[in-house]
């Protein structure tokens, strides 16, 4: 009996020695990492062969049979260990979890690399991104202001010249790409966003100089700054103004707005730069609550108005407005929950749209963002229950056996395709969120369909990103980068 007691405690404290010693920050404040690992480290992964998966009886699981399901899901998983009483108890296969921790160091380095690159293509890239540039001005003939043109609208062809566009909702206008004001204003998030994580592995304050000089370009600088509003977002031609629905344009900043504090502490950080930031995020705020744009997309139902809520979070929570940041995240968590997902997980408000699958998973991903800033302010959004039992685990899980089946029997209309990458993102968080099996199961399948899309170069495709947002809630318990 002693024997099996010392046999589980020291089962017990090698997978806590592990877990620490792979997740835990040397120190939190100035966390270094190893950077310089060998490319055959990237290349050629060393995995501990591990056993045979037992297959059950489950159609998902008969699937999984025909994959490569050894690489990265040994099955093994519980080791039964008798108690003093003799009563059996299941541990985790401690083989089973090094092996899965060795995956995670692989997927580690992996991130870092891919990470500095994209870094490293931020810092040369020494062309302008600024709203100046666009060939054709907003109406009010300020070039200051951002312009982007309506996704779904086109040329009346009753009318010569074509105008007012009208609408043909889910069908992409090219001519949106004529008008660069939208893409550069998300590559300058996604840059900041880089460089400033790329800052945070290496301290190498290059990083840092090109931040503080992209944020000067497109937010100070006199010449090529942009005028803290959206009223000429996501326009349509022949129309006076834009359109509520083009605040959405602006929620990648929360990409920008997590990176900056990881950039502090460098020299190279310009704090006068910063406060002026500020001032120009502050009257940006007072914009979106003041004008009708804004309280009309605040009060949209769908993925307009989660996206207005995750905005206005990370906004309050820059300007140093925490207390309002709190209330209003626990406040739009519930408020989602309760109007934007029925009891069967379905969102309604979505599935609507004739591209339902592209903004089920795009909704989700808003709704994976406020749970995690509500959870940062002490609110439990992630296991919230509405008054009809909704949760977005139930959300999640309704998307999931049409991921599986690529859309079979979805009842809804879908005029695009049944893309999985951004559910995959998700499915990676979810499984580290409420560790279901199933996720992980999936996961087996789906990931190599999401590589397949990003090599076939479809929108969404981003792949690489995941292990870091499984990497950031491992050890800061912060979702960083996760979604789009
Ligand atoms: C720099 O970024 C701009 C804006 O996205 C892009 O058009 C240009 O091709 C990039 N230049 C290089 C050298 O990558
Ligand atoms: C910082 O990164 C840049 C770009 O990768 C590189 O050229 C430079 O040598 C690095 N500086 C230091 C001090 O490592």
């Amino acid at each position: 009996m002693i024997l099996q007691k010392i046999l589980t405690l020291s089962i017990f404290g090698t997978l806590c020695f592990i877990f620490l010693w792979t997740f835990w920050p040397e120190d939190s404040k100035h966390l270094r990492l190893d950077v310089s690992f060998p490319a055959s480290v990237i290349q050629q992964p060393e995995i501990v062969e591990p056993p045979k998966p037992q297959i059950t009886s489950t159609d998902n699981n008969k699937k999984i049979k025909n994959e490569p399901i050894e690489k990265t899901l040994p099955s093994n998983k519980l080791s039964t260990v008798y108690d003093v009483n003799g009563n059996p108890k299941e541990y985790t296969n401690s083989r089973y979890y090094a092996n899965y921790l060795s995956i995670l160091r692989q997927q580690h380095h992996q991130m870092l690399s891919t990470l500095l690159n994209k870094a490293d293509n931020a810092l040369r890239n020494n062309s302008v991104y600024s709203v100046t540039l666009k060939p054709q001005l907003a109406p009010s003939n300020d070039p200051h202001d951002f312009m982007s043109l309506a996704r779904y609208f086109w040329p009346n062809p009753k009318k010569k010249n074509g105008l007012p566009y009208i609408g043909r909702d889910g069908y992409v206008n090219p001519e949106i790409e004529t008008v660069k004001d939208y893409s550069l204003l998300r590559k300058l998030f996604k840059d900041v966003e880089n460089l400033g994580f790329a800052y945070y592995f290496t301290r190498n304050d290059s990083y840092v100089e090109k931040s503080v000089y992209r944020i000067k370009e497109w937010f100070i600088n006199p010449k090529t700054k942009m005028n803290p509003n959206l009223n000429y977002a996501s326009f349509i031609k022949g129309h006076k103004s834009g359109r509520r629905t083009g605040v959405l344009d602006m929620h990648p900043i929360y990409r920008m707005l997590q990176s900056i504090p990881l950039m502090r502490s460098s020299h190279k950080w310009d704090f006068s730069v910063e406060k002026e930031l500020k001032d120009w995020i502050s009257k940006y705020y007072q914009w979106l609550e003041t004008t009708s744009l804004g309280k009309d997309e605040k009060y949209s139902k769908n993925n307009h108005g989660t996206y207005y809520d995750v905005q206005a979070v990370y906004l309050l929570s820059y300007l140093d407005r925490e207390e309002e940041a709190r209330k209003y995240s626990r406040e739009a968590l519930i408020n989602r929950v309760n109007k934007g997902i029925l009891p069967t997980g379905q969102q309604p408000h979505e599935t609507k749209r004739p591209t339902s699958w592209f903004y089920s998973t795009f909704n989700l991903q808003a709704l994976f963002l406020l749970a995690e800033r509500s959870q940062y302010f002490g609110f439990d959004g992630w296991n919230y229950v509405g008054p009809k039992g909704q949760t977005i685990k139930k959300a999640v899980d309704y998307l999931l056996p049409f991921a599986l089946s690529n859309g079979k029997d979805w009842p809804f209309k879908n005029i695009k395709e049944f893309e999985v990458n951004s559910f995959v993102r998700l499915l990676e968080l979810a499984f580290v969120i409420w560790p279901d099996d199933k996720y992980l199961e999936a996961l087996v399948i789906l990931r190599p369909k999401a590589k397949l899309e990003q090599a076939l170069e479809y929108r969404n495709a981003d792949w690489e990103d995941n292990y870091l947002c499984v990497w950031s809630l491992m050890t800061n318990r912060q979702l960083w980068t996760c979604v789009e």
